[in-house]
């Protein structure tokens, strides 16, 4: 604790160690440690579309245990490489060149996760982290045998446990690829669930386009007959506004792609 509370994060930086985050304005059964892929980076420092103010985004590494930083840099430079391929397939797959989208990830706000889920007395009345979908393009998981993970089936409304596979990782496509493809691909709606018995370990790695990337439907892939169903957004402003959400219990929801979807 003593460790944690040196690299806690505050309003001004989001990375480090945090024991409150909520999702969707509850409160998250969890504590987690975060850090940029890229250190640093940058971010607009407000969600207000005429505030041009930025804010710099760095990492805060604990001293001990002493190997921990380079573990996890070790660790996020792999599955970054593995990103980069997922994201040529899926490039691909919509019939587009490999190197499609690279290009949005040069000054990437791709992020790492160490989520610890402690057990819980009650886990009938807390989630480890509420139901949600990834803000990013893609999100790689690993996740230890405990079991915990969620996700929602579309036909019915049903939850499915993602069963732990050992050395095995899971793929979430986020709301970026969601907008990207104009609906060809969907982001999957998933949420973790706690247990009284046994803590459990997850490290999602979010991979994140440059701030200054206006997410829309790209225009290799609409035209009369399947017109964008979204408005272009800023995703340094998405991220800001997420940010200021996490931190603290809001009124009102957080941002959504949803908000900016044509009708
Ligand atoms: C997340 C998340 C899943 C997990 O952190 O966004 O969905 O298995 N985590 O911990
Ligand atoms: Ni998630």
């Amino acid at each position: 604790m003593e460790e944690k509370r040196k690299v806690k994060r505050d309003e001004v930086n989001p990375m480090g160690y945090y024991e409150s985050e909520h999702t969707k304005n509850v409160r998250d059964w969890k504590e987690v440690f975060d850090f940029l892929i890229k250190d640093p980076t940058f971010l607009p420092a407000s969600p207000e579309l005429e505030d041009d103010e930025m804010r710099t985004l760095s990492n805060q590494w604990p001293e001990n245990p002493p190997q921990f930083r380079e573990v996890c840099q070790e660790y996020a430079r792999e599955l970054e490489k593995l990103g980069y391929k997922l994201l040529e397939l899926i490039a691909l797959s919509l019939g587009l060149p490999s190197n499609r989208f690279n290009g949005y990830f040069e000054d990437q706000l791709s992020r790492m996760r160490l989520n610890h889920y402690p057990p819980c007395p009650c886990p009938e009345l807390a989630l480890g982290v509420g139901r949600h979908k990834d803000a990013g393009a893609l999100t790689i998981v690993t996740q230890d045998d405990v079991g915990g993970l969620q996700v929602k089936r579309k036909s019915d409304g049903v939850w499915v446990p993602v069963k732990p596979t050992s050395n095995a990782l899971v793929i979430n496509v986020g709301d970026i690829i969601q907008v990207w493809s104009n609906d060809a691909y969907e982001s999957v709606e998933h949420r973790v669930v706690v247990n009284s018995e046994r803590e459990r370990f997850s490290i999602p790695i979010f991979f994140f386009p440059s701030h200054y990337v206006m997410v829309k439907p790209l225009e290799e892939l609409v035209n009369e007959g399947n017109p964008p169903k979204y408005k272009p957004y800023n995703f340094g402003k998405f991220i800001a506004a997420r940010n200021r959400s996490n931190f603290k219990k809001l009124e009102v929801q957080n941002i959504q792609i949803s908000d900016f979807k044509i009708i």
